[in-house]
């Protein structure tokens, strides 16, 4: 119960961590490639401002102006690898231009990413690699001699170089980064299995402690307890001794003891079994689950019959399991007492017992009120009963099926139910087989109708 908790705590906190982690991730991640383009189009920026002194020239002289002259204003922060400048007139037609490639999409003003052939070697054409590059485009205006004229546009001047480098740095840091987050986490993991273990310690040690009182309460009750039955057992069998007014109230004190020794007895089974005390082998052994099962429907017909409910069953035979057989009748016996407790006169209640693969399985159905779906998740919890009025049923704990529950659990069992208000209840019982030899059905129908 506890590790479950511890589990559950860690995982929500770890997804808390893994939250906080990818949302700094990204924005580090984001923030870094965003500071790296500005300063990238800066640098663009410069370039294509001083190469704009160039502009007449590459006007008037064409691509020859370039390949000629050697000292441009450009030339030191130019690197003709990596980068390459363009000219293009007011029309958008190329002029000239100078680098290791060209974009070919019409000049457009501000920064645009994009995609080039780059052909590494200019003899073999069809060898061609492709290149992300950044490109920035500046217009360049003519002076106008005529005062509160506006400037004219003269043409446009793209600079553009590889973004290989900040691709690279942006994956150097995207593998820095997830590197780092999964670090965090790990260690997060490890501090939050120390952090839950301890946060659960003091809520595991008062739980102890109140299922140690309870354990202790329960097993100190039954003495006083059995005291006062035996008492009341010798009034009742002397009833001559007993003023014909108290009879009534010794009846009371009688039932209310039953009660109150079947509530003890209860509770004591959970607080010790909830101490994980597995029965040992050697106090399992091999029992038949069809004669637990006939013995319980024998016990149980007279009830049937009470109220008037056919009780059918239909087990097959030859099913042993390893168990203890006065836990395992307590188990069936508790689910079958519900079915009949909960099932108005003249319904139906079915005991099947039958084999799936390596295991036993036991149905107890009812075609009695139902269980809602909504409370369907609380029937196993210790005290929890349907409301009274509906079930019309008076003086039940609450307790039955949280035992059936943990007997079936200490028998490496499970138990299922599906219920439909005002249908009826269908609770199922795995268990694992010790083992299967041949199986023959042996059908018995009680119909207790009157
Ligand atoms: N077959 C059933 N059909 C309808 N409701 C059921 C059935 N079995 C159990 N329930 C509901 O589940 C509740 C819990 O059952 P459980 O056996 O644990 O306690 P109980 O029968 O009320 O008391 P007791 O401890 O005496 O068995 C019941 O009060 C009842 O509302
Ligand atoms: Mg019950």
């Amino acid at each position: 119960m506890f590790q479950g908790l511890r589990w559950r705590l860690l995982i929500y906190y770890l997804t808390v961590i893994a939250s906080i982690l990818s949302v700094f991730v990204a924005g580090v991640y984001v923030f870094f490639g965003r500071t790296l383009y500005r300063q990238l189009d800066k640098k663009l920026l410069t370039l294509a401002q001083s190469a704009a002194s160039s502009f007449s020239s590459v006007e008037n002289q064409g691509e020859s102006y370039l390949t000629n002259v050697d000292k441009v204003p450009w030339r030191d922060i130019f690197n003709r690898d990596k980068q390459s400048l363009e000219w293009f007139n007011a029309d958008g037609d190329l002029l000239g231009s100078k680098g290791f490639f060209q974009l070919e999409i019409p000049p457009q003003p501000g920064a645009l990413n994009g995609v080039v052939n780059f052909y590494p070697d200019q003899d073999s054409p069809e060898e061609s690699t492709q290149v992300s590059i950044r490109a920035y485009t500046i217009s360049v205006f003519k002076d106008s001699n005529v005062p509160d004229n506006p400037a004219t546009l003269e043409g446009y001047i793209r600079a553009s170089q590889s973004i290989e480098e900040i691709d690279a740095v942006q994956n150097r840091l995207f593998l820095v980064l997830i590197g780092g987050a999964g670090v965090t986490l790990i260690l997060s993991g490890l501090g939050g299995i120390w952090l839950t273990h301890e946060a659960i310690s003091p809520i595991r040690t008062s739980f102890l402690k109140l299922k140690q009182f309870t354990a202790d309460a329960s097993h100190e009750l039954r003495g006083p307890l059995t005291a006062i039955k035996a008492s009341v057992d010798i009034m009742k069998t002397h009833p001559e001794r007993v003023h014909p007014k108290d009879a009534k109230k010794i009846m009371a004190i009688s039932s209310a003891t039953d009660q109150m020794g079947q509530l003890i007895e209860d509770l004591l089974f959970l607080a010790r079994t909830d101490k994980k005390v597995v029965l040992p082998t050697r106090e399992k052994k091999s029992v038949s689950l069809e004669s637990i099962l006939q013995n319980i429907v024998i016990l149980l017909e007279p009830c049937a019959q009470e109220k008037k409910i056919t009780l059918t069953s239909k087990l097959d035979s030859g099913f042993f399991v390893l168990g203890d057989i006065s836990q395992l009748t307590r188990l069936f016996s508790n689910l079958l007492q519900n079915a009949l407790q909960y099932t108005p006169e003249g319904g139906n209640v079915t005991l099947e017992l039958l084999k799936q693969n390596r295991s036993a399985i036991i149905t107890i159905k009812d075609t009695g009120i139902g269980i809602s779906t909504e409370q369907l998740p609380y029937i196993f919890d210790r005290f929890w009963r349907a409301d009274k009025a509906r079930s019309r049923r008076e003086g039940g704990t609450g307790l039955g099926l949280s035992i059936v529950k943990a007997i079936a659990e200490n028998h490496g069992g499970k138990i299922s139910v599906t219920s439909n208000v005002n249908v009826g209840s269908c609770f199922q019982v795995r268990l694992p087989l010790l083992n299967y030899s041949g199986a023959k059905i042996i059908s018995n129908k009680v119909t207790s109708k009157l």
